[in-house]
């Protein structure tokens, strides 16, 4: 990874605590590249822009063939699971002001234990605009019960109850503000205002580059936003091809994607139909350059954790830094396909770096990503693929420097 590559990732990382603050900061690198944002309803899009809809954003680039060659798709998840705000958090308890939280997908809940924690969002005034926010630092921690009042944890193992143990701190002063307050001093407007706010809790700990060799990147949200990092990063360094190229960026893939905005919902395939009709597609013509495309979905692959090896299929098990993997299992909880399988692999191929293969262990359920649904929704050719990393789903992920270049550079060739 070069200087400037690392820099990007790091800083990309850094800025996007939440999926909306994640599009912005790829919106305002999209506006940089001279992309044009068509995300106000109702205007005539144009050849190379992009559309963000809350926590969701589609950029593109016209094909100068579309009904022939179709449009060559990246997706990926802007959502990492975390834990949320809940509307009337405030709460006293022995000494501490604190505040109750709603537990967002699946996180490893130990891990957000005593951690720096920012408190991160946005709110929605009454004049109907929103508006994000992040605290400068660090604000509150949930703190683990110390080993004096519960000897056997090491042992047994720890347990959390999910509405006792998990509302953190953040003040003790009983007139400190309230959340509502707070908000109001952090957005410069009014408790009036705020008609409602949207927040979560994140690491204020910074993303960094680790190991003696420099070879690992560790941070909150690698899963999915380094995948976002490839796929947009791909886009940006690319020319206009025969095919449309895209990448679709959804929220709510750790709860299921079904929602307005996310893989399961309309965006991309109305974007599509969109991009089309502006390139004086017809509806058949469109229906056509549908069954000539495909995607990679990109998400990331459990890599093969060196102090638990029996928890993979080492036959099928990515090693980090060895390239991406190519996700498969035969009962659709990956879409990959035999021919898009060869697809990725050619890509790989013309971009002369290594893939790998991962199949999980027969009694070891298998996860899923937009890809199915993806699949599903426009009937296009798709392929999962990842780049490999350890505790997934813990407050700070751990993935190979190298395997986010290679998936940069097989997504660059897909375009081409
Ligand atoms: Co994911």
């Amino acid at each position: 990874m070069t200087k400037r590559q690392i820099e990007s990732i790091l800083s990309q990382l850094d800025s996007s605590p939440t999926p909306r603050h994640l599009v912005g900061y790829l919106a305002s690198k999209l506006l940089e590249a001279k992309f044009v944002d068509y995300s106000v309803k109702g205007q005539k899009i144009g050849e190379v822009g992009f559309k963000v809809k809350a926590g969701s954003l589609i950029a593109w680039r016209n094909g100068r063939q579309t009904d022939k060659s179709g449009f060559r798709i990246v997706g990926a998840h802007t959502d990492s699971p975390c834990l949320r705000i809940k509307p009337h958090p405030d709460d006293r308890r022995f000494g501490f002001n604190t505040l109750q939280i709603e537990i967002y997908g699946s996180p490893l809940l130990n891990s957000w234990l005593d951690r720096d924690l920012g408190v991160a969002g946005h709110v929605v005034l009454r004049s109907g605009k929103t508006k994000l926010f992040r605290s400068d630092g660090s604000v509150a921690r949930i703190s683990q019960l110390a080993i004096h009042l519960d000897r056997e944890v090491n042992e047994r193992g720890l347990v959390l109850d999910k509405q006792l143990h998990l509302s953190p701190a953040w003040s003790c002063d009983p007139k400190a503000p309230s959340f509502l307050n707070w908000v109001a001093q952090q957005t410069k407007t009014t408790t009036r205002e705020i008609v409602q706010i949207d927040a979560q809790l994140f690491d204020t700990h910074k993303a960094s580059i680790l190991g003696s060799d420099s070879s690992l990147l560790a941070s909150s949200r690698l899963d999915n936003q380094a995948s976002c990092w490839a796929a947009i990063s791909a886009l940006l360094e690319s020319s206009a091809g025969a095919a449309t190229q895209v990448v679709a960026l959804f929220d709510h893939e750790e709860v299921g994607s079904a929602s307005a905005t996310g893989a399961a919902g309309p965006f991309l395939e109305h974007s599509l139909e969109q991009i089309a009709a502006e390139q004086g597609i017809s509806r058949i013509g469109f229906l056509e350059a549908l069954s000539n495309s495909s995607c990679i979905s990109a998400d990331n692959a459990h890599a093969v954790h060196h102090n638990y090896p029996d928890r993979h299929d080492l036959s099928h098990g990515p090693i980090i830094n060895e390239g991406p993997a190519l996700k498969l299992n035969s009962n659709q909880r990956y879409a990959t396909s035999s021919t898009s399988a060869a697809m990725f692999i050619a890509a790989c191929s013309k971009a002369k770096v290594k893939h790998q293969v991962f199949v999980s262990r027969n009694n070891m359920p298998c996860g899923s990503t937009i890809g199915p649904i993806t699949a599903t929704r426009l009937g296009i050719d798709t392929v999962d693929v990842g780049i490999p990393q350890l505790s997934m789903h813990s407050i700070r992920e751990v993935c190979g420097v190298s395997d986010i270049v290679s998936l940069n550079l097989a997504l660059k060739a897909y375009f081409k």
